[in-house]
């Protein structure tokens, strides 16, 4: 990281006050990946505060997903309106399973907070990648595509009408996600924000792929930076890494809360917001390298890579877009 951007940085942590979200979201229906702990967890539990009428926690142990549905009655007042409902990321065939349930159990889906994610140092597989890509890009991207008809419908119905901190050398490479997925050129201190980047490059591309599309029902989508939020994101990276990010953490970090208020200001989906980097609730700036004729044409091939993937897992997938 240069020194401006950790100025930035220290800028956006210890000055900007966030606003508190105020939208409500009346009779909605949101789920949140990852909704058991951190941000998830606080975002789910203010969206409930915020009237929505059903939002779904969709998380990998359903143990923490019912604790975390009493704790979000306990302490709204609201009991029945948080569910948990199972989704493990590192598996295709759950996603697909909880998608199939998705269809078929809820009516209308408002938004989706794709929030779940790792931040790993050993190199692990699941499914065809390193755990952190599968998780954090690949199956969030096949969640997404299945749900979309759906999310189109429920627009249709109910609207109106900055990573810099990798180089991402792997960019390079004919295949990606191929390279990412081989143990010995593995990265792993760096694996984090580069599964952050490539969400970003191929979210922009799936809001643009959407903006063409003329199947009815708008569904907007963006990208959200929540900051350095006190949680236990880092657990698993190494041990020197974790000291010095829990004194950094001291010293900066936001609350989950405030964490969460990031996601439930993305949920409020605006036309400005679409395939957008939202940072501090604002749109954003994402890095010059995003932004660089270079990182439109890894945007396209990630996209291509990506797409190629999801159908090979899930076949005439693609057709969702
Ligand atoms: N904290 C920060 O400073 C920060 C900064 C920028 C971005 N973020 C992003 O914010 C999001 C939430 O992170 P957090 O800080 O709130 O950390 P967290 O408390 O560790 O939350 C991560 C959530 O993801 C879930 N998860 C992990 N693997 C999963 C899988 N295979 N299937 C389903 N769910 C899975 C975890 O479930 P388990 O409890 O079962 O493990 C947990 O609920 C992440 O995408 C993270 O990258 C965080």
């Amino acid at each position: 990281m240069s020194l401006s951007d950790f100025l930035g940085f220290l800028h956006s942590q210890l000055r900007v006050t966030l606003p508190e979200p105020i939208t409500r979201f009346t009779n909605q229906t949101i789920i949140v990946t990852g909704a058991n702990s951190g941000i998830g967890l606080a975002a789910a539990r203010q969206l409930v505060s915020l009237d929505a009428g059903r939002v779904i926690l969709a998380v990998r142990s359903l143990e923490r997903g019912e604790a975390a549905v009493r704790d979000i009655a306990a302490s709204t007042g609201r009991a029945g309106v948080a569910e948990a409902w199972e989704l493990d990321l590192a598996r295709y065939a759950s996603v697909e399973a909880f998608a199939r349930r998705v269809i078929a159990e809820l009516p209308r889906v408002d938004v989706l907070l794709a929030n779940a994610g790792l931040y790993h140092f050993a190199f692990e597989r699941a499914e065809d990648d390193e755990t952190t890509i599968t998780v954090n890009v690949v199956s969030h991207m096949l969640l997404a595509l299945l749900l979309l008809p759906r999310m189109r419908e429920t627009a249709a119905r109910h609207r109106a009408g900055r990573p810099a901190m990798t180089q991402f050398p792997e960019r390079r490479s004919p295949n990606i996600f191929a390279d990412l997925a081989d143990e010995g050129k593995a990265r792993m201190q760096e694996r984090y924000f580069v599964s952050k980047l490539i969400q970003l490059l191929t979210a922009r591309e799936f809001a643009s792929e959407l903006t063409k599309s003329t199947k009815p029902g708008q569904v907007i989508t963006s990208v959200i930076n929540p900051g350095f939020v006190a949680t236990d994101i880092m657990r698993h990276a190494g041990l020197a890494f974790q000291i010095y990010q829990a004194v950094l953490r001291r010293i900066t970090a936001r609350t989950p809360e405030e964490g969460g208020w990031t996601l439930v200001h993305a949920a409020e989906g605006a036309e400005e917001t679409h395939g957008q980097y939202l940072d501090d609730c604002k749109v954003g700036k994402p890095s010059a390298f995003v932004l660089s004729p270079e990182g439109e044409a890894t945007q396209k091939q990630l996209w291509r890579e990506l797409l190629d993937k999801l159908e090979k897992i899930h076949p005439g997938i693609a057709q969702n877009i």
